[in-house]
This record gives structure tokens, C-alpha cells and sequence, in this order.
């Protein structure tokens, strides 16, 4: 924790910041290794740290954080404190009514954004976190063992997102990493066909997107299976989608740029004359949040290094006939990829 306070600390001093404030929860836990319902600011200056909480959870942030806290009970305080501050650092996200308030009570002259050193930070995982997210989608891939044996005719795609739910947690998950997808039948053409109370039916193909939280990180992984047997379209779409994650994951590795990582998926499946219907990104990356950098997108240079985690998933959407997408997490190492989601890929 220490480095990543050291490091930001570098940053603001080069930027010519006075110090940075930090409010985001997951930037908090990053920082200071706490994790508040509330949450807190952690104040950052060229030479020190505070963590400043609600008195609520006083004694919650004293056991965790590995930086100084301090309590607050009215946000007058925290004004107060700022007053000698003329430049800040801030994350981009922070509210408009939050600076504004900075701005009228602490008279903060100038905010800079901080956006720039924490994803270059967190965009690398250290072996610790990497762990923690090969457990994430360890459990990701038990959930989707069940999704596998449960799924079938009758069934509604609520009930099923239910169990594979009941497992993550089970297994030590916090909660989903997101609303688990089930998308059956025309709505497997839904990127984003959240479990609905459609029943399953024979002939579906059906889309199951899932990830677990846990221990504040995030798994994401997603199967397309049919319901019964597949009929030639739908193993066309499926082996084509399955080609180009295969080569995706293949030749993921350090050097590349998530450009062009993104192109050798597209370039196969537009081969196949499939290319207007695969209509998001490859993948992102995956950490603290569910999705965040880099995005594999047509547009992202973001060049691959090793300790990116990021999820590789193209897929092809028909309109009223239903869609196929493969997802898996994988690692960048020093010389290729690794899988952390390990569920089959092959047509069930
Ligand atoms: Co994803």
C-alpha cells in the first residue's frame, strides 16, 4: 500500500498539486486497504496521508487501513482542513456539487485530475490481486458448471441465475459481479439479456454471462450453449465466434496493442461475413471494477503488458434469431496469456 501511496505522491508533486483527494470506494480500498460502507476521503499530500472517516465507522477503518485515519463528523471539517490547499487532485468522476462545495468552503482555486496515475496504477495487477482474481473466476467457473447441468426445457432463466447465484456465494462470494446473464432463444441476439422470467425452450441457444465479487475483485465470463440439438446456423455462428476468441486469447501478449488484439478477432469473424453483427468491443479490463482499463476497443493503443488482466469476448447478435458470445478473463504474462476462467469451450 505503501508504493501506491508513494507513487501517487510523486505524481502530484511533479503536477504541482498541493495534494489529491481521493473518494471513490474502490480507490479507497486500493489506497488504503479499507473498505467502508460510507466511505470516506483519504487526503494525500507530497509527504503524508490521512484517511478520514465518518465516527461511524471509526473503529472499522483503525483495524484496516494501513493509513492513518482520522474521524469527521460534519464535512465542515474536511472543508476546514482544505483550506490550505490552492491546487487539488481529484478523480474524474468526482460530483459537480462536491467541487463546487470545495470551491465556495476550502476556496480550492484549481482541481487537476488524478484519472491519469490511478489507472496506470491499477491497470497492472500484482501477483497478490492476480490471485485474488484467479479465485474470483474459480468461482465463476463452479457457477457455470451449474448454469451447464441446470439449464434446460421448462426452466426459467430467473431460476437458473438464482442457483449459480447461491453457488458464487457458497464458494465464498460477496455477490455477483453484475446481474447475471440468461439470455434464451431471440434474446441471446441481447448483449445485455438480463435474467428474465422467460422459459427456456428447446432449440434455445442461450447466453450465460457471469462474473463473482470477491474479496473486492471481479471475475466475468460467458458460455453460449443450445438446448437440445444445435441446428446448422447456430453452429456456424458458434464455431466462428469460438475461432476468433481462440485466436484472440492465442495472441494476447505483451507488446500488442488492445487495437489491434481487438482486429484479429474482428477481421475473423467479418471474414465470415458476420462482421456487422458483432457489435461491442472485444473485451476490458477487469479489477476492482467490473469493467475498466484497457477497453479492447477498435479505438484503444493501450499496448499489453504483463499483469493486464482483461476479458476476451466477441460474439455475434442476429436479430429475431439469437446470439453467441465466449468470455473468458485471462492474465497477460511475460510471454503469452493465461485463462483464469477455465469452463469448456466447445458447443454443448
Ligand atoms: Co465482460
Amino acid at each position: 500500500m505503501k508504493s501506491r501511496i508513494s507513487k501517487l505522491q510523486e505524481y502530484i508533486s511533479k503536477n504541482e498539486m498541493d495534494g489529491a483527494l481521493i473518494t471513490r470506494k474502490e480507490n479507497l480500498f486500493y489506497f488504503t486497504g479499507s473498505s467502508l460502507v460510507l466511505g470516506g476521503y483519504l487526503l494525500i499530500t507530497p509527504h503524508d496521508a490521512t484517511f478520514f472517516v465518518p465516527e461511524l465507522e471509526y473503529e472499522e477503518a483503525r483495524e484496516t487501513s494501513k493509513v492513518p485515519v482520522e474521524k469527521f463528523k460534519k464535512l465542515d471539517e474536511l472543508y476546514e482542513t482544505l483550506k490550505r490547499f490552492n491546487v487539488l487532485g481529484m478523480e474524474g468522476s468526482t460530483s459537480i456539487s462536491f467541487s463546487n462545495s470545495l470551491k465556495e468552503k476550502s476556496k480550492i482555486e484549481e482541481f487537476k485530475f488524478l484519472d491519469d496515475v490511478i489507472k496506470e496504477l491499477r491497470i497492472i495487477k500484482t501477483p497478490e490481486e492476480i490471485k485474488v482474481i484467479e479465485d474470483a473466476c474459480r468461482i465463476a467457473d463452479m457457477a457455470m458448471m451449474v448454469a451447464l447441468e441446470e439449464i434446460s426445457e421448462g426452466k426459467t432463466e430467473r431460476e437458473i441465475a438464482a442457483k449459480m447465484e447461491y453457488v458464487m456465494k457458497m464458494n465464498g462470494a460477496d455477490k455477483v459481479a453484475f446481474d447475471t446473464i440468461i439470455a434464451s432463444g431471440k434474446r441471446s441476439a441481447l448483449p445485455h439479456g438480463v435474467a428474465s422470467d422467460k422459459r427456456i425452450e428447446k432449440g434455445d441457444l442461450v447466453v450465460i454471462d457471469e462474473g463473482a465479487f470477491y474479496r473486492h475483485y471481479n471475475s466475468d465470463m460467458t458460455r453460449t450453449i443450445v438446448v437440445g440439438t444445435p441446428n446448422e446456423r447456430q453452429k456456424e455462428i458458434y464455431e466462428i465466434v469460438l475461432e476468433a476468441q481462440r485466436k484472440a486469447v492465442e495472441a494476447a501478449k505483451p507488446g500488442i496493442t488492445a487495437k489491434d488484439l481487438d482486429k484479429i478477432a474482428r477481421d475473423i469473424i467479418t471474414e465470415y461475413g458476420y462482421g456487422d453483427k458483432f457489435i461491442h468491443s472485444l473485451g476490458h479490463g477487469v479489477g476492482l471494477q467490473i469493467h475498466e482499463w484497457p477497453r479492447l476497443s477498435q479505438t484503444d493503443e493501450t499496448v499489453l503488458r504483463e499483469g493486464m488482466v482483461v476479458t476476451i469476448e466477441p460474439g455475434i447478435y442476429i436479430p429475431n434469431f439469437g446470439g453467441v458470445r465466449i468470455e473468458d478473463t485471462i492474465v497477460i504474462t511475460s510471454n503469452g496469456a493465461r485463462r483464469l476462467t477455465k469452463t469448456e469451450r466447445e458447443l454443448i
